[in-house]
């Protein structure tokens, strides 16, 4: 006699199917459809399953980031710092209006646990959700095919000196064997030179920030290079499309290093499209506290992301104290 009654997983081509709080998430060979609770039976939605990985790894290794991540016009998380909430249709006028609207809030570490194994699972060998399309190709779609915890469990070099200092962590350069990405193969790869006054060679240093981004085998991840109080600044490479509409809750600041970026600009509550902003090389432009914003990148190009870490500003702006914007012309 079988004493054992284990609780079997549905699978769809090979894949888990997951629950977390009243929210489904299933994925098939090429989508993802998640479910919700409305008034009369349950509202779905589908996904391509890329555009939902790439999103999903942006949630995972960003901790759910600041403020809104919209996976697309419908479905997000809302980071509330300690508790997430998860949306279906909430910052979607039309479906909010319609009551095909649900929120639901949990403890971070919680909801963090399962959209993790939603990524080693889903997630396929050959697909990696940091790459270009071009670098990845089509693994991510198809039935079930081995995994890639390599690139979802990337290792974050935290620095904990200016990068280069004795005392930090290893610098990810030349020396550990990152190449030069094929779009910046006209990218100087020269040092500056360092002349410190004697007594002062462990206290300077400098390196080639666009030779160092050169190198970067991933896309649309800010790494934080500089801390200064408050003030982090976040340079990335960036191809394709950012794989969220990221909702802001505080201003940030944008300076385009290289190439171009056209950057589609959304009301935050509404998803009302509010401005198309095409940033050039050299063009500095703010974010405002109120919107929601993507970004496409025909050639892989340089951005530098400036954040503001003040823990206070969320509600500085929520409660009117700041306005939504940083500069009153
Ligand atoms: C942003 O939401 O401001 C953002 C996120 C990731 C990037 C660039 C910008 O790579
Ligand atoms: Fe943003």
């Amino acid at each position: 006699m079988n004493a054992v009654t284990e609780k079997t997983q549905p699978t769809v081509a090979g894949y888990r199917t997951f629950e977390l709080g009243a929210f489904t998430f299933m994925r098939d060979e090429y989508f993802v459809t998640i479910t919700w609770p409305v008034k009369h039976g349950r509202q779905s939605h589908t996904m391509s399953a890329d555009a939902f990985l790439r999103a999903l790894m942006r949630d995972v290794a960003w901790g759910f980031f600041y403020g809104v991540v919209n996976f697309d016009n419908v479905f997000g998380t809302r980071n509330l710092y300690g508790k997430v909430e998860f949306f279906g249709g909430r910052l979607n006028e039309h479906y909010h209006k319609a009551g095909m609207s649900y929120v639901e809030v949990f403890d971070s570490p919680v909801a963090m646990k399962l959209i993790k194994e939603i990524l080693a699972d889903w997630v396929n060998d050959g697909f990696d959700p940091f790459a270009a399309p071009m670098e990845t190709g089509d693994a991510a779609f198809g039935e079930k095919n081995g995994s890639n915890l390599k690139a979802i469990d990337r290792f974050r070099v935290a620095t904990k000196r200016m990068p280069g200092l004795k005392g930090d962590s290893p610098l990810r350069e030349e020396s550990n064997g990152y190449s030069i990405n094929r779009a910046f193969a006209d990218v100087a790869q020269d040092q500056p030179e360092i002349k410190a006054e004697p007594g002062f060679e462990d206290e300077m240093h400098a390196f080639n920030l666009f030779a160092y981004l050169s190198r970067s085998d991933v896309t649309w991840n800010p790494s934080v290079t500089s801390v200064c109080k408050n003030s982090l600044f976040c340079p990335t490479t960036e191809e394709y499309i950012l794989p969220i509409i990221h909702g802001n809750d505080r201003v940030e600041w944008f300076f385009q290093m290289s190439d171009e970026i056209m950057w589609n600009i959304t009301d935050k509550e509404t998803g009302r499209p509010r401005a198309r902003v095409l940033m050039k090389a050299g063009d500095v432009a703010s974010m405002p506290a109120d919107i929601g914003h993507q970004g496409f990148s025909k050639k892989r190009s340089m951005l530098l992301v400036w954040e503001n870490v003040n823990p206070n500003i969320v509600k500085m702006h929520e409660s009117g104290e700041l306005p939504p914007y940083p500069v009153e012309f």
